[in-house]
């Protein structure tokens, strides 16, 4: 099956999710460690139909929630990508992850948050990018604070209640944008 590659950087892949995915997103998904910050752990079922709207995503948004390759041994080690949310009634840009247990406290998150936060600034042309996170996500919060946000505001996302943290543009470019970045990033250029 053809894989698209949408980012690369030192240590991660981060390529178009496919249908083949879905034992490792099940397993993803089943871990309740993993799961711990969401409402439920999914079935196998669940994680199809979850699968079937982050494929017709890419497509209808032009990005989305990408399958995170560890390069070092070709492994499938979690799910990060861009997303739309609805946040006090505006669309916003989101920065989200999702790591196996197994890869966690390596930067690997940093490391895919930095890269997406950057192409989404490039690419979309958005004004702030944030991550919605539960109060008690300490391990999320850390990410979000190296990928250079800050605790902005308070919402209620799915019923629970969320901190919005966020960079701004102005913030982005005064840094020098990518300067923070080691990776390299690629484009994808197949939705043209
Ligand atoms: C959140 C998650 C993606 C972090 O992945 P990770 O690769 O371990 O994160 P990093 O190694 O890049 O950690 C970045 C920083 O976050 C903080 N952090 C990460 N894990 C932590 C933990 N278990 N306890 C406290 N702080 C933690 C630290 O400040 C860390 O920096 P440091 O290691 O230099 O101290 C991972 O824990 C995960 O997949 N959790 C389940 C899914 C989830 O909650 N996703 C986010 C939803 S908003």
């Amino acid at each position: 099956m053809n894989e698209t590659v949408v980012l690369e950087t030192e240590r991660l892949i981060l390529r178009r999710l496919t249908p083949n995915d879905l034992d490792d997103l099940a397993a993803l998904y089943a871990d309740p460690d993993v799961m711990r910050f969401y409402p439920a752990t999914r079935t196998r079922a669940e994680t199809k139909q979850n699968l079937d709207t982050l494929i017709a995503m890419y497509a209808e948004r032009g990005y989305g929630l990408y399958a995170t390759v560890h390069k070092a041994d070709g492994r499938f080690i979690g799910r990060c990508g861009l997303m739309i949310q609805t946040v006090h009634g505006k669309e916003e840009l989101e920065v989200g992850y999702m790591l196996d247990k197994a890869y966690w406290r390596r930067g690997l998150a940093t490391e895919a948050a930095r890269a997406l936060r950057d192409w989404g600034f490039r690419a979309f042309g958005a004004p702030r990018i944030i991550s919605l996170i539960r109060p008690e996500n300490v391990p999320s919060q850390g990410v979000a604070l190296k990928n250079g946000m800050h605790h902005g505001a308070d919402t209620v996302h799915a019923n629970l209640a969320h901190r919005v943290y966020a960079i701004e543009r102005e913030t982005w470019e005064g840094r020098g944008g990518t300067s923070d970045h080691r990776g390299e990033t690629h484009v994808d250029n197949s939705r043209r």
